[in-house]
Formats: C-alpha cells, sequence, structure tokens
C-alpha cells in the first residue's frame, strides 16, 4: 500500500492543464461497446477506474491499448454479455454496461455493483428505467439480467441520477423506437456521452438538459468491415471539472496563484463562485482560468451539495477541508450521498473542528491544521486529506493512496509540478 509524505505551508502556483474527465470516460468507454469498431478516445485520464474499465472490455472480447493519453478500444469482436463478478465488484461504473451491453447483443448480465463508504449506491432508478423501457429484468440475489430491445415511449426518472441517465441512454438506442427520458441529469458528463454517442451514428439529443430523446436506429451502430477503415470514431474527452476544482482548492488553501489551462468556467460555475465568496480572485479565459487566493480565506458562509449546476457533491469534502482555514463558521449539507464525510475524523485529528449533524458538517475556521499520519478511505475524501497536508504545518503522511488513484491521474506529480513538496513511498 502506498503513502504520500507532504511537507505543509509551502504556497503552490504556476501553470497546470486539466486532464480528461474520470466521470466521462467511463461512461463513453462502456459505450463504445453499443457500437462495433475502433474507437479513439482521446485526453483519456490513465487513472485506475479507467484500467479496470479496460479490463471489463477485455473480458467481454474487446481489445483495448493506450497510446500515450489516447486510449484505442476495438470493440468489433464482442462475444460475452455477462461482466466477470470480480471486476463488477470493484468499480460500481460497471453498471455502465447493462446498457450498452442490451444496445449491442440485446441482453446484459451484472453482478450488483459495490457501493462504497459513501453511500449505499442502489440501482433501482437504472432498474425501473430499463423496465420502463420495455426490456425484461429478472434479479437474484446475486445477479441482475435483462434482455429484449428498446419499446420507446417515455421514462421520467424519479431523481436526476447521473449514472442511471447514462445507462438509459446507451439501452435507448436498441430497437427502432423514440425514446424520451425526463428529469435527466444535466452534468457535463452527459453531454460528452452523447457528442461520443453521435460520433458513433447514433441519434441522441438534450443531453445535458432535464429531457434526452434517443431514436432507436439497429443500422446506426454497425461497425465498419473488419479491417476497411483504420479507425471508426476519435473523441475527446471533456475536461474534468472535479480535477480543476481539486488543484485549485490546493492552491487557494496555500495562498498561492496558479492558472489552469484546458478548463471552461461555465463547467464549475457554482465551485468559482464559492471560492469568490471565500474571497478569492478568479479571472476566467476561453480554456483556463486563474485563481488567486485571498490574504485571508472567508468563510462561504452555507453551502448545499446539489445536481448540476448545484455544487458538485464530488467537490465537497475538498471544500470542507479549505474551509478549516478560513475565518468564521461553514455549514456544509451533503444532500447527494449519505456518508459523505469519511475524512473528517482524519482531520480532527490534524486539529481540525468540524461537527456533523445529519445532512450537515459545521466546520469553524481559523484552525489551523497540523500535519499527522492519516488515512484515505474514499477518492475524494483521500484528495482533501491531500489538500490538508499542503495547508498543514509539519509533514503529513496520506495512506492508502489507491483511493486516489482511482480518479487523478499521476496527483503527485501534479502537485508537485505546482511547487508542492511531496512524495510517494511504500507504507512503512
Ligand atoms: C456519478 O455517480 C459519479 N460517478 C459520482 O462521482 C458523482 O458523485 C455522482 O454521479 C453525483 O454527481 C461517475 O460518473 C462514474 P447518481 P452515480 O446516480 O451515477 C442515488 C466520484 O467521486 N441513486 O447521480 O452513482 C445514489 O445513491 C464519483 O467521481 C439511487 O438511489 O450518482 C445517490 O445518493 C463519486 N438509485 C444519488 O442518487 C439509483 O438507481 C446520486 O447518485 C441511482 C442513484
Amino acid at each position: 500500500m502506498d503513502c504520500y509524505h507532504i511537507q505543509g505551508g509551502v504556497p503552490l502556483g504556476g501553470e497546470y492543464r486539466i486532464k480528461g474527465a474520470k466521470n466521462s470516460a467511463l461512461p463513453v468507454l462502456a459505450a463504445a461497446v453499443a457500437r462495433p469498431g475502433i474507437h479513439e478516445i482521446h485526453d483519456c485520464p490513465r487513472i485506475d477506474d479507467v484500467f479496470v474499465m479496460e479490463e471489463i472490455l477485455q473480458s467481454l472480447g474487446a481489445s483495448t491499448r493506450f497510446e500515450g493519453n489516447c486510449l484505442v478500444a476495438d470493440t468489433r469482436n464482442i462475444d460475452k454479455t455477462q461482466v466477470p463478478r470480480e471486476v463488477m465488484s470493484r468499480m460500481r461504473s460497471s453498471v455502465f454496461l447493462m446498457g450498452s451491453l442490451l444496445a449491442r447483443c440485446g441482453e446484459a448480465t451484472i453482478t450488483r455493483p459495490g457501493g462504497c463508504r459513501i453511500g449505499k449506491r442502489p440501482i433501482d432508478i437504472h432498474i425501473e428505467g430499463l423496465k420502463q423501457m420495455g426490456f425484461e429484468v429478472e434479479i437474484s440475489d446475486e445477479e441482475i439480467k435483462a434482455r429484449g430491445r428498446c419499446r420507446g415511449g417515455r421514462v421520467q426518472l424519479p431523481y436526476p441520477s447521473v449514472g442511471a441517465t447514462e445507462n438509459l441512454m446507451m439501452a435507448a438506442v436498441s430497437g427502432e423506437e423514440e425514446t424520451v427520458i425526463e428529469n435527466c441529469a444535466c452534468e457535463p458528463e452527459i453531454a460528452d456521452l452523447q457528442g461520443f454517442m453521435r460520433t458513433c451514428g447514433f441519434d441522441v439529443s438534450g443531453g445535458g438538459t432535464g429531457r434526452i430523446v434517443v431514436r432507436g436506429n439497429p443500422d446506426a451502430g454497425k461497425g465498419s468491415e473488419a479491417g476497411k477503415m483504420n479507425v471508426d470514431t476519435m473523441y475527446f474527452i471533456v475536461e474534468d471539472r472535479i480535477e480543476a476544482a481539486t488543484y485549485m482548492a490546493a492552491v487557494i488553501g496555500t495562498g498561492g496563484r496558479a492558472v489552469f489551462r484546458n478548463i471552461r468556467a461555465g463547467l464549475m460555475q457554482e465551485v468559482l463562485a464559492v471560492f469568490e465568496r471565500m474571497g478569492v480572485k478568479v479571472r476566467s479565459f476561453d480554456d483556463a482560468v486563474e485563481i488567486t487566493s485571498g490574504a485571508r480565506l472567508k468563510s462561504p458562509g452555507i453551502v448545499i451539495t446539489s445536481p448540476f449546476p448545484g455544487f458538485p457533491t464530488d467537490c465537497q469534502p475538498q471544500l470542507l477541508t479549505l474551509c478549516t482555514g478560513a475565518e468564521g463558521l461553514t455549514t456544509i449539507r451533503e444532500e447527494i450521498f449519505e456518508s459523505r464525510f469519511t475524512h473528517k475524523r482524519e482531520l480532527i485529528k490534524m486539529g481540525a473542528n468540524i461537527e456533523i449533524c445529519g445532512k450537515n458538517a459545521i466546520i469553524k475556521g481559523e484552525c489551523p491544521l497540523r500535519g499527522n499520519r492519516v488515512c484515505a478511505a474514499d477518492l475524494r475524501g483521500g484528495a482533501a486529506l491531500v489538500l490538508a497536508g499542503l495547508f498543514a504545518a509539519g509533514e503529513t503522511v496520506v495512506e492508502n493512496v489507491h483511493h486516489i488513484d482511482r480518479g487523478y491521474e499521476n496527483f503527485e506529480k501534479g502537485l508537485r509540478q505546482l511547487g508542492g513538496v511531496i512524495e510517494r513511498r511504500t507504507s512503512d
């Protein structure tokens, strides 16, 4: 198990290019199964969750390889419709394969996807949506089997679930009917998935709004004749707004200044608005954002996580850590996941003053953090502990960094590029 050794108190600054989004790369790779062909996915982050998705595609008969930051997936020979249990338990996003396997083969079998420490993470919205679209779904203790073709019609989601929206978009291209999905999630990654699906020849529109229309066309997904073309689709993944917010928080909390390239402010307006409420100077350009930390950070007051365009839950742990050093009292209300304050105990070990009352974290500011040995328990909570180490006086050791490897490519290298004093070691 690797760990990070971090020397805190050094202002971060300089320039960093934001990578492609984990939460777009995963559904896009799943969607590649729906369209037989050779797919070039550019700006694909080299992160553990993507490597697991590669294993899933390979287990179904596809072949994949990285060429730099381009992932080439050849899905012409998908010959299985069951995602192996071992990989299912390692990553929740394997649930996306239901939609793309139904689109490709008319059947799909998965085991129940793992939840993780941030919540139960059921998939009832996915299942109910598939049934409303006309698929047969059998659920046993262990497995979920779905089969059939999309009958079209209207599907109303009870909650704008990101994954369910993406799964149903993919399943809806099967059959020859029109499907309207309402109360969809509007995250930018969904518009990105739509962009990839349209590149594959599928007729999908409305991605990024609450209403998505999919017109099934069985011929749309036909692949190229084997060997006839070098590449069937080339696509660039949207930039990672969560990675951007994480690095920006690192610069803000250490009193630094940096320019982030390959990020559009429009993808993270609410995050930037909260930073500005804290006294941070934000300058936005076409595809870059400059962050200048304020002399003294102020509490942003009350922040409530909500579906896009609200404040993203994936930035909540990082903001919570930032608020330990801000003037005044902050309340952060986590409305999306039921247990996403896993890093609170570790932050208290470093001197933070945090109370959890139900969905609310109450953070007393101006509590200088002191270095300590802490343990990452999940992806974004782990990243928040690295930020705490950068803000703290002295040395911090963050253990179990494999959680962080799931969603941040070379996190330590990126932070060092901005002047952070951090190195990766094998845990003693
Ligand atoms: C996606 O997860 C992201 N993951 C998450 O990012 C992100 O936090 C989340 O959306 C919300 O933005 C990927 O895109 C790979 P949801 P997903 O379905 O699709 C409940 C990260 O750190 N729900 O919108 O699983 C669910 O339990 C990860 O990068 C049901 O009750 O999120 C949760 O409370 C973490 N039934 C809420 O809805 C369902 O069938 C939001 O879940 C589905 C979801």
